[in-house]
């Protein structure tokens, strides 16, 4: 195979209950994953030399071995002992350090897109372990599933079955969050904990859209908002512009505002600033 193109999605978070701190450091999740269809854009072309080289044509991805796509591909390359090198090239659309996955995401696409071009045979179950070794998020996007269950770290995977396609628009304020910042901060409240998954699930089976929006939920919402009080007035803007429901994704900033349809995502999206946020309408993958 010569090279290959693959589109590398984001993912939304439409619940995320954090349970408790580990030993390791991490925290316990309940989440439900989204791959919706905002993707970057991956090539894998073969190359000669030996070297993994990353080119993005965005000015704040590494393009060095800080790269998790590098580091996927290191990974590999070092446990197959592949002599050959790999040209890497992304173009971006996701927005970075924004709650989207989008580097993890990248980081999936090259341990499958490698699997594939280096013939290594490695089923689901086997390139889950290297996803975990590279972040929390990477292991979702291994799945050919529009909607799944993560819990552990978020890296333990079942896929959902439901096959409702829901239209959003994704409201990414042009600051950037730091995951592990979020985490750190978050003030975790043992007593009296509600089983968010469980309220949403059924929603999303029958998709009833009206009973999902007012099931999104994120435990670190206090934390996004202690950090960045004015967002608090966006969420309020959405709501208000007539979205379904609204919350935020993963560690934010990007939130996801739940509309009823592609014509309300279209008219929801002209009201927004473009200037402080970058507004894409988005579905369900
Ligand atoms: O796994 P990933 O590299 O995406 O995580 C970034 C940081 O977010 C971790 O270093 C950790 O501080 C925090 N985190 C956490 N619990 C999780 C996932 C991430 O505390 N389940």
């Amino acid at each position: 195979m010569d090279r290959l193109t693959v589109l590398s999605p984001a993912k939304l978070n439409l619940v995320l209950d954090v349970l408790e701190k580990r030993p390791d450091g991490f925290h316990e999740l309940r989440t439900v994953f989204e791959r919706i269809s905002l993707a970057d854009r991956m090539t894998l072309t073969p190359y000669a030399g030996g070297q993994i080289r990353v080119r993005c044509d965005h000015p704040q991805v590494p393009q060095d071995s800080r790269n998790l796509a590098f580091k996927a591909a290191a990974l590999l390359k070092e446990n197959f002992h592949v002599k050959s090198g790999i040209d890497i090239n992304i173009i971006k659309n996701i927005p970075v350090a924004a709650g989207l996955a989008g580097g993890s995401s990248n980081a999936a696409s090259v341990l499958m897109g490698l699997n594939r071009l280096w013939s290594l045979g490695l089923d689901t179950k086997q390139l889950v372990r290297y996803a975990q070794r590279l972040g929390s998020d990477v292991a979702f996007f291994l799945y050919n599933s529009s909607f799944a269950l993560g819990t552990g770290r978020g890296d333990l995977i079942e896929p959902l079955k439901a096959r409702t396609k829901l239209w959003h628009v994704l409201v990414t304020p042009r600051v950037k969050m730091y995951t592990a910042e979020v985490f750190t901060r978050l003030k975790l409240k043992l007593t009296n904990k509600k089983d968010n998954v469980n309220i949403l699930l059924p929603f999303l089976r029958t998709g009833d859209i009206k009973g999902l929006a007012g099931a999104l939920s994120n435990d670190l919402e206090p934390v996004i908002l202690s950090l960045r009080p004015e967002f608090f007035y966006l969420k309020r803007k959405l709501l208000d512009a007539g979205a379904t429901g609204v919350c935020f994704s993963g560690s934010g900033p990007s939130v996801l505002a739940l509309v009823q349809s592609q014509k309300h995502a279209l008219s929801l999206r002209g009201k927004f600033d473009r200037r402080y946020n970058q507004v894409f309408v988005v579905s369900t993958l």
